[in-house]
């Protein structure tokens, strides 16, 4: 059975104190009330270390929002996936949109950075999805598919087994427009397809999907009723405990 999952990717917000501060009411209303989906949060890198200390690691995993794409050495100002893991960390976000847009991350450093995670003991949640432009010529799953055989497809299925992907349209990251739950049902089940296609379907089965894309309470409960949408990956609405705790309990319903 896959796992059912809600991520916060708190992205570049939250200074040390506050992000500790949060990290902790989450740990706290979590053991007052245990979720029943795997609950992860992606913090700053700075984070890591101190949130891993405070957090009960059964009940909330620990995520980086990146990592370099070279194992050690002279790369100034970058952090390699065995720091990471060394915090306490057992997750990466990798190929999020804005750092494929932003830091022009490619196909191939997307690759590089997904072997040394493995390498280094780490799970990896790894994003796709398609621009509006994309979307609006009807090419999302020729996007997506391209995606995956870039920088994960090269796995062995064993290798494999420690990818989630999350499904993230560009169009409704922070814009408050999301996939309607048909939208991102329809590709979720394409993503599934072209797994099974690679590896086959019992792996596919075992793949947790995660829709990522303006995701909050309100909408969460349908999103999620959707048989190949396993959970959430959460910008915005993670920043703050109730809008958080509201997605995860939408696996509640
Ligand atoms: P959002 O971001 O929930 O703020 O739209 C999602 C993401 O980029 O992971």
């Amino acid at each position: 059975m896959r796992k059912k999952i809600v991520a916060g990717n708190w992205k570049m917000n939250k200074n040390l104190q506050d992000g500790m501060a949060l990290a902790k009411e989450l740990n706290e209303v979590l053991t007052a009330e245990k979720p029943n989906c795997t609950v992860i949060i992606g913090t700053p890198f700075i984070h890591l270390a101190k949130v891993s200390d405070i957090i009960d690691h059964k009940l909330i995993g620990l995520s980086a929002e990146n990592c370099a794409d070279k194992a050690s050495g002279a790369f100034t100002g970058e952090v390699s996936a065995e720091m990471v893991k060394s915090t306490g960390a057992e997750y990466v976000i990798l190929g999020h949109s804005e750092r494929r847009e932003y830091y022009h991350e490619t196909y191939d450093i997307l690759k590089e950075k997904v072997l040394l995670a493995l390498a280094n003991g780490l799970k990896v949640i790894f994003c796709i999805g398609e621009s509006l432009e994309e979307r609006e010529k009807g090419i999302q799953n020729q996007v997506v598919k391209a995606e995956l055989e870039g920088s994960v497809f090269n796995l062995s299925a064993e290798e494999f087994a420690n990818i989630t992907i999350a499904y993230e349209p560009i169009w409704a990251i922070g814009t408050g427009k999301t996939a309607t739950a048909d939208q991102a049902e329809e590709i979720h089940a394409y993503i599934r397809s072209v797994i099974a296609d690679k590896y086959g379907k019992q792996v596919a089965e075992d793949t947790s999907i995660l829709y990522g894309g303006s995701c909050k309470a309100s909408n969460a409960p349908e999103l999620f009723s959707k048989v190949d949408i396993d959970g959430g990956l959460i910008g915005g609405a993670s920043l703050k405990v109730a809008d958080f705790k509201g997605i995860i309990d939408a696996w509640k319903k």
